[in-house]
C-alpha cells in the first residue's frame, strides 16, 4: 500500500499531486471552495487568541497536496504559514501556486523539523491516506493479509502470521467476538504519525479532518470486511490490488486510537464530534453578517460551500473533526 500510494514514480501520490474534485477521482472538503479555508482562519483567530495573541503565530499544515487549502487562507489572512511535504515534487507545485505570499511560507520535510512557535496544525485527509496492515480472524488466531507477486506478475493476497510485535499488540485490543473470516485492518502508520505529531516543538492546537469511526463501531462485527478501498474517477470497489498507482487506496480512521495515542503523549482532547456541527459553529457569525441581505453571486456559491461541508448527506456527516489542545 505504501508503494502505491507514495513510490516517487510510479505512486499515486508519487511525482506530482493528481486533480482533486469533479475532474479528479474524489472530493476532499478543500475541492469544495475557497470556504473551507475561511472558516480554518476564523478557527485560527480563536487558537491565537486563546494563546494571548502571540505576533509569531503560525498555521502548519501537513498534507497540502497541491497547495490549495493553504492559498485559501493566505488569501483571507495575513498569518504564517508552514507547509510539512516530504516529497519534494509536491513542493515544487506548492511553491509555485504560493509564489505570491513567498514571504509568510516555508516549508519543512518532517514534523521533527516544525520550529517551536505557537500554531495551528492543520491536516485534511491526511491519515485515511496512510498505509494500513490487512488481518483476518481465521477462528482461533489472527493473521495477516500479505501481497504475493506470481511469476506472472499478477498480485494476490495470502495469509500469514502477524509481521511485527507492535500490529500483535494492536491486534490484542480487538473485540473477542468476532466472526471466523472477519477481515479489517490495522493503521500502524497513523499511529506512528501521532507519536510523531504529539512530540513535535509547535505548541497550540491540532485540527484533524477526516473519515473514521470510532474504536468500536470500526470494529463491529457486521464491518466483516474492513474499510480498505480503491477510488478511481469517483467510483469506489475493494479490488484494491488492481491499477496500482492509478487509484487512490483509503480506509476509515479509528479516532480513538488516535486519540489515544496523543492523550499518552500529553495532548488533550479538545473536541471530536461530526464536521458538520463543528464548521457549522464556526461559520455562524459569517451567517448572522448576512441577515437582512440578499445575497450576491458570490455569497451564493459560499452559502452552497457552506451546505456542502455541513450538510449531513454530503461531508458533514460521513467526516469528523478531531481537535487536539498541545
Ligand atoms: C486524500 S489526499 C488529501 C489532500 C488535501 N489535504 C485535500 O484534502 O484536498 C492525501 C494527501 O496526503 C499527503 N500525505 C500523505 N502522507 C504524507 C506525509 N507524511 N506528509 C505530508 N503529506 C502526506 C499525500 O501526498 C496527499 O496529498
Amino acid at each position: 500500500m505504501e508503494l502505491a500510494l507514495y513510490h516517487p514514480e510510479h505512486g499515486y501520490y508519487g511525482s506530482a499531486p493528481r486533480r482533486i474534485g469533479r475532474s479528479g477521482d474524489f472530493y476532499t472538503a478543500v475541492s469544495v471552495g475557497p470556504l473551507y479555508g475561511r472558516l480554518l482562519v476564523a478557527l485560527a483567530q480563536q487558537v491565537r487568541a486563546e494563546m494571548g495573541n502571540p505576533s509569531e503565530f503560525i498555521i502548519i499544515e501537513q498534507a497540502a497536496h497541491d497547495g490549495q487549502l493553504a492559498e485559501d487562507i493566505l488569501t483571507e489572512s495575513t498569518l504564517d504559514y508552514l507547509i510539512v511535504e516530504p516529497n519534494p515534487r509536491y513542493e515544487v507545485v506548492q511553491r509555485e501556486k504560493l509564489a505570491r505570499f513567498a514571504q509568510r511560507v516555508r516549508w519543512v520535510k518532517s514534523l521533527a523539523d516544525i520550529p517551536e512557535l505557537p500554531a495551528l496544525f492543520i491536516c485534511n485527509e491526511l491519515p485515511d491516506a496512510m498505509p494500513v496492515h490487512l488481518i483476518r480472524w481465521t477462528g482461533s488466531e489472527w493473521q495477516e493479509l500479505q501481497v504475493k507477486a506470481e511469476a506472472t506478475g499478477a498480485l494476490s493476497f495470502s495469509l500469514g502470521p502477524l509481521s511485527s510485535l507492535e500490529l500483535a499488540a494492536e491486534v490484542a485490543r480487538l473485540p473477542l467476538d468476532l466472526p471466523t473470516g472477519y477481515t479489517t485492518e490495522i493503521g500502524l502508520a497513523s499511529i506512528q504519525w501521532m507519536r510523531e505529531l504529539a512530540v513535535a516543538k509547535f505548541r497550540g492546537t491540532v485540527f484533524i479532518a477526516d473519515y473514521g469511526f470510532d474504536h468500536h463501531e470500526l470494529y463491529a462485527p457486521e464491518r466483516h470486511t474492513g474499510t480498505l478501498r480503491r477510488y478511481h474517477e469517483h467510483q469506489t470497489d475493494d479490488r484494491v490490488l488492481e491499477n496500482l498507482g492509478e487509484c487512490d487506496l483509503t480506509t476509515h480512521i479509528n479516532f480513538t486510537r488516535l486519540s489515544e495515542i496523543a492523550e499518552a503523549a500529553g495532548m488533550t482532547q479538545r473536541t471530536y464530534e461530526h464536521q458538520g456541527r463543528f464548521l457549522g459553529k464556526l461559520g455562524l457569525p459569517w451567517l448572522a453578517t448576512l441577515e437582512g441581505h440578499t445575497p450576491d453571486a458570490a455569497t451564493q456559491a459560499l452559502l452552497r460551500q457552506y451546505h456542502s461541508l455541513t450538510h449531513p448527506a454530503f461531508l458533514g456527516r460521513s467526516f469528523r473533526v478531531l481537535l487536539l489542545g498541545k
